[in-house]
């Protein structure tokens, strides 16, 4: 399955952008249907987002999934299958048809979303603890008989015979020490704008212009550049996310606008504390051969996250996000590399996105980043449409 990924991955993100195109369709169609289905318990959603079965036609059992995270459910599955969208789904002559019931493993898939929330409901307190990759581990036919001969079970060192309790920093001192590291807390204070341009390697190693401009906590305009689909543009104003390509100018809404708003907060990895509900030292770990410390903590939003920093350098090096949806935690990994000094803070040029959806799973490589410089403000608002037929 690997050998076929560079094919695979064009496809998905031309696939990709005619689902999202699809939905934003789909939205305008379905005109406001204020239903006020709940949603589950372990869904913190922003308020009044859709819920699938109000935007697509045939959900018959992910019925109060926001909107915002059928692409991630279903990036999911295909994941822990270790399939691609066609096991379940009918493509036609390179028409997708997601409505139809036609292939059998659609339905079989439906009865697993069934087990799965049942099982999570009736033994795990309705959180989402078992998922399809619990059993599928990236393959069709789950293993259900251990392997013979069995392997040799080495005794456990039990937990006082293990080694010595190392004295670990409490996660104050952890953060403080990030603080100090990215240059002190006057630096981050007088934070204001941050321009990045550099490249965007894509999963199947194409690599793009990128260009990053933000502004505050919510300001964001990006610019990508694409062999074969020309210059992307995008942007949040604090409210309203678009985007500018060859086909012309339209809102983002519900995933896509998910996917943006997640990258605009300007302090999103440096303002660490006031995200979380929760936050604990998680003990000692390795990235490579740098020593680091784990945090773990519970964001506002309800994700449980883990953060590793550098012990020596004090630095954020890695951030695991787990968003709970109904059929599982999906996971998102992001890596900091190559910290360097700019204007009297480190910034990293080098982020690395691992996502489950192979169209955010990226490597970014920043050539020149800048702080403080002014921005022009109208950047961040979508451009003025010239004259369109649609509402
Ligand atoms: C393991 C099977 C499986 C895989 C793989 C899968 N899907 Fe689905 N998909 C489903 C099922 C089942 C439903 C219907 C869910 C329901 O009834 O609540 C669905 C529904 C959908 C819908 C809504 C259709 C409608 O109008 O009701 C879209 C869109 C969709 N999938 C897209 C995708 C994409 C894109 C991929 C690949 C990234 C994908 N799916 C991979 C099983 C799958
Ligand atoms: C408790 C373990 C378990 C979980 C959790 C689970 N599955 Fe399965 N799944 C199985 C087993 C066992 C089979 C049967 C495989 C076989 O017959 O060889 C199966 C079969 C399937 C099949 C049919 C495969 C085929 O060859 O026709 C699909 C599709 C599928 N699962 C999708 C899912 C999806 C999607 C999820 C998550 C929503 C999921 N499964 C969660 C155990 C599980």
């Amino acid at each position: 399955m690997k050998n076929h990924s560079t094919k695979y991955s064009t496809r998905l993100r031309i696939l990709v952008s005619c689902i999202t195109l699809l939905f934003v369709a789909c939205v305008c169609i379905v005109v406001s249907a204020q239903g006020d289905s709940t949603t589950p318990a372990t869904q913190q959603t922003t308020t009044a987002e859709k819920t699938v079965e109000q935007v697509q036609k045939n959900i018959k059992v992910l019925t109060g999934l926001p909107e915002s995270q059928l692409l991630p459910v279903m990036n999911f599955m295909r994941g822990s299958l270790g399939v691609r969208c066609t096991y379940c789904h009918v493509n036609k002559d390179g028409k997708w048809d997601f409505v139809s019931d036609e292939k059998p493993e659609k339905s079989s898939a439906r009865e697993m979303i069934k087990m799965v929330l049942s099982v999570n409901k009736t033994t795990f307190k309705g959180n989402p603890t078992v998922s399809c990759y619990t059993c599928h581990r990236g393959r069709t036919s789950p293993v259900g008989v251990p392997p013979l001969p069995l392997p040799e079970v080495t005794p456990q060192p039990s937990p006082d015979q293990a080694k010595p309790k190392e004295e670990l920093p409490t996660a104050d001192q952890i953060l403080a020490k990030y603080h100090e590291a990215l240059g002190g807390s006057a630096m981050i204070e007088k934070l204001k704008t941050r321009s990045m341009k550099g490249t965007w390697l894509t999963s199947n190693g194409i690599s793009l212009g990128y260009e990053v401009y933000q502004s505050g906590p919510d300001k964001l305009y990006t610019v990508l550049n694409t062999p074969k689909q020309g210059v992307f543009e995008s942007g949040f104003d604090g409210t309203a996310g678009w985007e500018k390509s060859a086909r012309g100018i339209r809102a983002l809404e519900g995933e896509e606008l998910f996917y943006l708003r997640r990258y605009p907060d300007l302090f999103k990895d440096i303002k660490l504390k006031e995200q979380f509900t929760r936050i604990a030292v998680g003990g000692k770990d390795k990235i490579g051969d740098r020593e680091v410390y784990v945090l773990r903590g519970v964001t506002t939003d309800n994700k449980r996250e883990r953060l590793y920093f550098d012990v020596q350098s004090g630095l954020l090096l890695r951030r695991i996000s787990n968003m709970p949806t109904m059929i599982g935690q999906i996971p998102e990994q992001v890596d900091f590399e190559d910290y360097r000094d700019v204007d009297g803070m480190k910034v990293p040029f080098t982020i690395r996105i691992s996502s489950i959806d192979p169209f955010y799973s990226s490597m970014r490589k920043f050539t020149e980043i800048k702080l403080n410089v002014p921005i022009d403000e109208t950047k961040f608002h979508k451009p003025a449409a010239p004259a369109s037929p649609s509402p």
